[in-house]
């Protein structure tokens, strides 16, 4: 039986298609290992939005090539995402190890007709597919429309185009039939989804009516796309859970105007409001840049104090990084790389501190919890994620996977509960 290994940077968009051809190569009789060295295809999913993303990415492929190169010629070296798009033949041509380039834009022509790629000697449908996940992300849009100035996404992955809700509510669907308990709903900007006649609160009202399913989630979403009616449904459909990943960039609306997010540190905070008064404990996270072309300490010291008075339950935090093709790169990279690495290391420290307070006041409280692997093959701890965005682990001999469960947070260990059955 072939063996194929995968490799997924990036965000969970990937993550999706990485599980998405998984799925694909498994319904045909390839088998999944976790060793590169002896597998017969290697798949590298890539992510173009950071430098350093590209180059770990980079160094993986040249490992791969030159192992191939030295240890076993037959082997299949894919790369996909979004480097694979931005870089195309290029890395064939850098890499000669490499098969195959499949960028970001043609990767679902890819998957539909991968019986064309692959060997004679594997035969389709020999095999059924591995039980299903319990926590599934699920793309409902691809591309991405906004054009911040910092951003290589717009250029890679091409403009938006939403999916089908009926063709969304079917994935769903039988999702459920294999033992989802859980769908993300995936898109850069899920807010502005529209397939034409549904738009995304409408969507997520049909996908909540879905009988099986327990748990919706949704990412990423754009400020400036999120409405009080998104708000609302969220409050009040039960099965929505109380977390929304808001990117907020900058504090500083000037910056925030050259990076053309399209609103002000001041609406961006009303939003918070409207988030706290329709769902007083739900979960806001973030994702943030310091060291913008031109950013002052002035506008550092305002993403600090957006940072002290919003309290982001945790936050993915960046130095910014000049990316060709982009508006911003015309803007000059004049921020010193030792400036940037300041900013970043006091931001990071005063949210590792903001994120640790809330975890520390969840000690005692009971959390609904759903479970969906172990933390180690073989270890007794359980890992799972309460209805907001936190980290639980749970002791328990007998398999916890899939089930929803009750448990009282014991202790907070930073960023996971450590939680026991109630
Ligand atoms: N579509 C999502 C996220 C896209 S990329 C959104 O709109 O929020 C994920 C995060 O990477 C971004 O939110 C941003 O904080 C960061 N990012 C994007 N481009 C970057 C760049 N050139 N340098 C540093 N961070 C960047
Ligand atoms: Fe990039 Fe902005 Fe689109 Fe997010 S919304 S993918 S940051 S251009
Ligand atoms: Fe990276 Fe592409 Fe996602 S650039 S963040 S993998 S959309």
């Amino acid at each position: 039986m072939p063996s194929f290994f995968f490799e997924t940077f990036g965000c969970q968009m990937n993550v999706a298609d990485s599980d998405a051809l998984a799925a694909a190569l498994l319904a045909r009789g390839y088998a999944k290992t976790d060793r590169a060295a002896s597998a017969d295809l290697i798949v590298i999913n890539t992510c173009s939005v950071r430098e350093r993303a590209e180059q770990r990415a980079l160094a993986h492929i040249a490992q791969h090539a030159a192992h191939k190169k030295q240890q076993r010629k037959s082997q299949q070296i894919w790369i996909m995402g979004c480097m694979a798009q931005r870089l195309g033949d290029k890395l064939r041509h850098d890499f000669p190890g490499v098969d195959r380039v499949i960028g970001a834009r043609g990767f679902e022509k890819f998957v539909a007709e991968i019986d064309s790629v692959l060997r004679a000697s594997c035969q389709a449908g020999q095999l059924e597919a591995a039980p299903g996940a319990v926590s599934v992300f699920v793309p409902v849009m691809r591309g991405c429309n906004n054009h911040c100035a910092y951003c290589v996404v717009p250029s890679v992955r091409g403009p938006e185009v939403s999916l089908p809700a009926a063709f969304i509510e079917d994935t769903v669907r039988s999702l459920v039939d294999k033992g989802a308990k859980e769908v993300t709903l995936l898109g850069q900007n899920v807010n502005s989804y529209c397939d034409g006649n549904t738009d995304f609160p409408a969507l997520l009202r049909r996908i909540h009516a879905l009988d099986g399913l327990h748990r919706i989630r949704f990412t990423t979403s754009h400020p400036k796309d999120c409405s009080e009616e998104l708000i609302r449904a969220m409050a009040t459909l039960p099965k929505m859970c109380k977390h929304l990943h808001l990117p907020v960039q900058s504090g500083s609306t000037r910056v925030l105007g050259l990076m053309n997010r399209k609103y002000t540190r001041e609406q961006y905070l009303r939003l918070i409001d409207l988030i706290r008064k329709h769902i007083p404990d739900a979960d806001i996270t973030t994702d943030v840049m310091v060291g913008f072309p031109t950013e002052t300490d002035d506008d550092f010291r305002e993403t600090i104090s957006l940072f002290t008075s919003v309290r982001f339950t945790t936050a993915f935090m960046f130095g910014y990084s000049r990316r060709d093709n982009t508006p911003a790169a015309q803007m000059g990279d004049d921020v010193p790389p030792k400036m940037k690495q300041e900013r970043l290391r006091e931001l990071i420290d005063l949210q590792t501190k903001i994120t640790k307070e809330h975890y520390a006041a969840m000690e005692g409280k009971t959390v609904s919890v759903l479970f969906t692997a172990r933390q180690e093959a073989g270890d007794r701890l359980w890992m799972g994620q309460d209805f907001g965005c936190k980290r639980v682990l749970a002791a328990c001999n007998d398999s916890l996977a899939g089930m929803i469960l009750p448990l009282r947070v014991l202790r907070s260990t930073g960023m996971t509960l450590l939680s026991e059955r109630v």
